[in-house]
């Protein structure tokens, strides 16, 4: 099985890489570094450059993970993100063909982020740029490549997920933490992720097909109360705040649900995952 990973360097495709190189042939791409067997450097925005990346290697599974997900950049910039988040969608398909698999990392924010819980089935609604870009590229694969897998990915973490990073620097320093009781979503712990993303690389029956990838619906307060919990520091530190109190502008990005169900994913792949409570001893 060979397997090209884009965004190899990326915080989702760091996670990705090294649980594929053991079980496949795994092939990696970003914009820059070494020019090895296994590696090769193309900016995804310029068709030529994912044309010679096609030359090079034909994979049976493509996984892409490459994308902006800055979601402030993608308001301000909308045009040049969707370079990336979306034209590179379509250079893929046009170099690499329509009967490559495709597994594409979409996002939770394809939807409005109102009521949470959303299933595979619901209608998406985007509220931000970056969303929309999301979804129009999910339209993209799942209109032109009959292999396509879409994987909604919720807030990935392991103990190097932003937020975990800056919740343990601030523990850490004893300073307390404000988080918002009020916004819900569905962190995913990243073995849960590859589980799922392992059942879809070597899935038979790879077809047009979404799927959630989430963990248990939780505010951000109560997220960041048991990574203290489990992490050994005092949970006094985590102090509630609502966000519809706090400067909204600078919190455009925040709905107050965007969690996802993904109860027909597992089922449909007949998986198990771990719980929140679960992941974090784990960690
Ligand atoms: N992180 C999450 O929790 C999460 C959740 C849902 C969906 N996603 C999706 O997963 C994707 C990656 O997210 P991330 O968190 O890993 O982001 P990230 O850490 O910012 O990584 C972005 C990756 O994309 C590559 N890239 C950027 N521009 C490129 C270009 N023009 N050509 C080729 N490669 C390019 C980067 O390569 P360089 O290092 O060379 O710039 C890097 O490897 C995004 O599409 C995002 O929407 C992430």
């Amino acid at each position: 099985m060979k397997i090209l990973l884009t965004g190899c360097s990326g915080y989702v495709g760091g996670i990705i890489a090294p649980f594929f190189s053991e079980a496949a042939e795994l092939y990696q791409t970003n914009t820059r570094g070494s020019f090895t067997n296994y590696h090769r450097a193309a900016d995804l925005r310029n068709i030529d450059e994912v044309q010679a990346l096609a030359e090079w290697i034909q994979p049976d599974v493509i996984i892409h993970a490459a994308g902006n997900k800055n979601s402030k950049f993608c308001e301000e910039h909308e045009d040049e993100a969707a370079k990336i988040n979306v034209t590179a969608c379509e250079n893929l398909i046009r170099a690499f063909g329509a009967n490559v698999k495709y597994i594409y990392i979409s996002s939770d924010y394809v939807f409005d982020g109102m009521r949470g819980n959303y299933t595979e089935e619901d209608t998406p609604a985007p509220f931000t740029a970056y969303g929309r870009q999301k979804l129009a590229a999910e339209k993209i694969f799942l209109t032109n490549a009959p292999q396509s897998f879409i994987v909604r990915l919720a807030a990935l973490f392991d103990n190097n997920a932003t937020f975990c990073k800056f919740l343990r620097d601030q523990f850490e320093k004893n300073v307390a933490v404000e988080c918002f009781d009020d916004v819900f979503y569905s962190p995913t712990y990243y073995r849960n992720f590859l589980q799922i993303l392992n059942a879809l690389v070597f899935c038979e029956d790879f077809s047009r097909r979404i799927f959630h990838c989430g963990g248990e619906r939780v505010s951000r307060f109560r997220f960041a109360s048991m990574y203290a919990e489990h992490s050994g520091f005092p949970t006094n530190l985590v102090k509630e705040c609502k966000l519809f109190d706090a400067a909204g502008g600078n919190f455009f990005f925040l709905k107050p649900d965007i969690s996802l169900s993904n109860a027909a994913t597992l089922k449909y792949l007949n998986l198990q995952p771990l719980s929140l409570c679960e992941a974090l001893i784990e960690l």
